[in-house]
C-alpha cells in the first residue's frame, strides 16, 4: 500500500475522526485507556515546550489539530500544522475557526517522510504524535525529516503504537500468522491500512541516525491499557482515584522494562548542535 491509500482513507475518515472510533478497527483495541495516554502525552509536551511563547512549533501529521489546539490555548501562535491528508487538514480549519487566537496557524500538506515544504532549522519545537512516523511505512526517513526541520537543541517529540502491546491483541482475535509477521515485519494492520509498531530501542535508532539525541522514552500508559475498559470506566469516576492511577503511571512510564509493553510509546529527542 503507498501512502496516496492512507491519505484517500484519511479523507474518508477525517469528518469522524474526532467523535471516533474513526475507522473499523479489525480487532479488538478498545483497551487503549486513550485518556492516560493523552495525559501523559501532554505531560511531556509541556516538559519539553519552550517557555516562550513566540516560539515557531511543527505539528507533523497534525490531523485536525488536537494539540495544536491545546498549544493556542496556552498563548502560542506561531504554528505550522502539517498533513499527507486535505481532508483532516479541512478538519482542523474547521476547529481553528472557533478558536481564539489561532489565526496565525498555518495549515501545510506534507509527507512526514518528504517534508519538501520546509527548509532546515525551522522549528524550535517539533512534535508528531500518534503514528504518522508509523503511518508514513518509513519511520527512519520520517525521523530524518522531523530532524532536519528543527533547529539544533530543540526538542523533538513523536509517538505511535508499541509492537509488543500488539502481539497479544493479534493473537487474541485468532491472527496468529499476523502476529508472526508483525515480530518479523515491524508491520500490523489495526484498520484497513499497515504501520509500523516499534520497541523503544528501534525508534531510538532512528531518533540517532536522524541526528538527534533520546532524551526520553515513555509507555503511555504502561498500566492502565492491561485494565479491563469496563473497571477502568468506573474507577476514572471518582477524581482523587483518578488522580492516584496517573501519578502511578507518570511514576513509572520511563521504566525502560515496561515501556515497550505501553500502549503508545512516546519519544523525546533533542538535535544535536551543528559542528
Ligand atoms: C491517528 S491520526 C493523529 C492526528 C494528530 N496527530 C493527533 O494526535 O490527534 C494520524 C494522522 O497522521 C496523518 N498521516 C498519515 N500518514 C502521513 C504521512 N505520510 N505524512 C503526514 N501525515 C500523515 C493522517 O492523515 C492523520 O491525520
Amino acid at each position: 500500500m503507498d501512502r496516496r491509500k492512507v491519505e484517500e482513507i484519511f479523507d474518508k475518515y477525517a469528518e469522524e475522526y474526532s467523535s471516533g472510533p474513526f475507522a473499523p478497527a479489525r480487532y479488538d483495541t478498545s483497551r487503549l485507556a486513550m485518556s492516560f495516554a493523552d495525559d501523559i502525552t501532554w505531560h511531556f509536551m509541556l516538559k519539553y515546550l519552550p517557555k516562550d511563547r513566540s516560539v515557531r512549533i511543527l505539528d507533523a501529521g497534525g490531523g485536525d489539530g488536537y494539540w495544536a489546539e491545546k498549544l493556542i490555548t496556552l498563548g502560542y501562535h506561531d504554528i505550522v500544522l502539517s498533513d499527507l491528508s486535505q481532508g483532516m487538514l479541512e478538519q482542523a480549519k474547521k476547529r481553528f475557526a472557533k478558536v481564539k487566537g489561532a489565526h496565525d496557524i498555518a495549515f501545510v500538506k506534507s509527507d512526514i517522510a518528504d517534508m519538501k515544504e520546509f527548509q532546515s532549522s525551522l522549528f524550535d519545537y517539533v512534535f508528531s504524535q500518534y503514528d504518522a512516523v508509523s503511518y508514513c511505512l518509513d519511520p527512519l526517513s520520517a525521523m530524518k525529516e522531523l530532524a532536519r526541520v528543527a533547529k539544533p537543541q530543540s526538542y523533538v517529540i513523536v509517538s505511535l503504537d508499541t509492537k509488543f502491546r500488539r502481539v497479544p491483541e493479534l493473537i487474541e482475535a485468532g491472527l496468529v500468522d499476523e502476529a508472526e509477521k508483525l515480530l518479523t515485519t515491524n508491520i500490523s494492520y489495526d484498520f484497513d491500512w499497515p504501520q509500523y509498531n516499534l520497541t523503544w530501542e528501534e525508534l531510538a535508532g532512528c531518533f540517532e541516525a536522524g541526528g538527534l539525541d533520546v532524551i526520553e522514552a515513555a509507555g503511555a500508559p504502561v498500566f492502565m491499557h492491561q485494565v479491563k475498559a469496563e473497571t477502568l470506566q468506573k474507577l476514572e469516576k471518582d477524581a482523587g482515584t483518578r488522580q492516584r492511577l496517573l501519578k502511578m503511571e507518570l511514576d513509572h512510564c520511563t521504566n525502560r522494562s515496561l515501556v515497550n509493553f505501553a500502549g503508545h510509546l512516546q519519544m523525546v529527542g533533542r538535535k544535536r548542535k551543528s559542528k
